[in-house]
């Protein structure tokens, strides 16, 4: 009877504590933007008494639950290395982390392509359309082209011109500065292609300006879109191609 008692309970305690540990983590997030502080969570089982994560990035930790922050764009893989008097265990999780820039969200509607993302309280767009002439945005109108916060611009050799207007009536638009606003671009860019004309700015979300529209991240607006004949090197000549979309910013 003893004899029997003896090996079983140390099978027994064997089976609780005596055991190599297994390693497995969790982390939050697993991608962003630049400079990105992730949480990583252990949860390795069987009782590790040591830790050793490398982050993939040429830093490594020996803390349970570290922080770490990655300051570089790319893929990393990360490994956890954990072990206790019976033994180690090591689990790698290839291109775990992925730290990027800002996604760009995309619609395209009568050859027109309108891609935006929320950087902050900030709007980055890049707008292209077929053509030589204007390209252009309007954000949240009230009726027809009424009161939308329109962005016009062309491209003239290597001059980019991004001008900030209004919706003045169901049919026309005027410069923001013309009136009681003043012009809110940031950062414009643009170019002409084999295909067409693309043009890159940013606009505050709110810029308080009474000429442009309040717009707030997670809310859906209509968006006009619309496009100028190639000779259209100017604000004013009516649109050849003019649609309009439905986007959550
Ligand atoms: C440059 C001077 C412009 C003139 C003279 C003009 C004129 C008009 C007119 C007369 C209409 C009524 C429908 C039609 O006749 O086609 C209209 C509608 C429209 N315009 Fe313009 N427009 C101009 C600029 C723009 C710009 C810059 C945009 C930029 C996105 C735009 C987008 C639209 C859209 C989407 C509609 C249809 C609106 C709706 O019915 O919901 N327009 N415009």
């Amino acid at each position: 009877m003893k004899k029997l008692l003896i090996p079983a309970l140390a099978a027994l305690i064997a089976g609780c504590a005596s055991k190599v540990p297994e390693a497995a983590f969790g982390a939050a997030p697993l991608e962003g933007p630049p400079p990105l502080t992730v949480v990583f969570a252990d949860s390795s089982a069987n009782s590790p008494d040591t830790w050793l994560w490398d982050f993939g990035d040429g830093d490594t930790s020996s803390i349970q639950n570290p922080t770490h922050v990655y300051d570089s764009t790319g893929s990393y893989d990360v490994t956890l290395i954990v072990a206790n008097s019976f033994g180690a265990d090591t689990l790698t999780r290839a291109s775990y982390i992925t730290v990027g820039e800002l996604g760009y969200e995309k619609v395209e509607a009568s050859g027109i392509t309108l891609e935006w993302r929320v950087d902050g309280t900030n709007l980055d767009i890049r707008l292209f359309a077929p053509t030589r002439g204007w390209v252009a945005v309007g954000f949240d109108p009230t009726t027809s082209m009424k009161d939308a916060n329109f962005i016009i611009g062309y491209v003239q050799g290597s001059d980019v011109f991004i001008s900030d207007q209004y919706g003045n009536s169901n049919f026309s638009h005027e410069p923001d500065a013309d009136a009681q606003g003043s012009n809110n671009i940031t950062s414009k860019q643009g170019q002409e292609t084999g295909t067409g004309t693309r043009i890159s700015f940013t606009i505050p979300l709110d810029s308080g300006d009474p000429r442009d529209r309040a717009l707030v991240a997670g809310q859906t607006y209509k968006v006009l879109l619309a496009y100028g004949p190639d000779n259209a090197d100017e604000f004013t000549t009516k649109h050849a191609t003019k649609t309009s979309v439905n986007i959550k910013i």
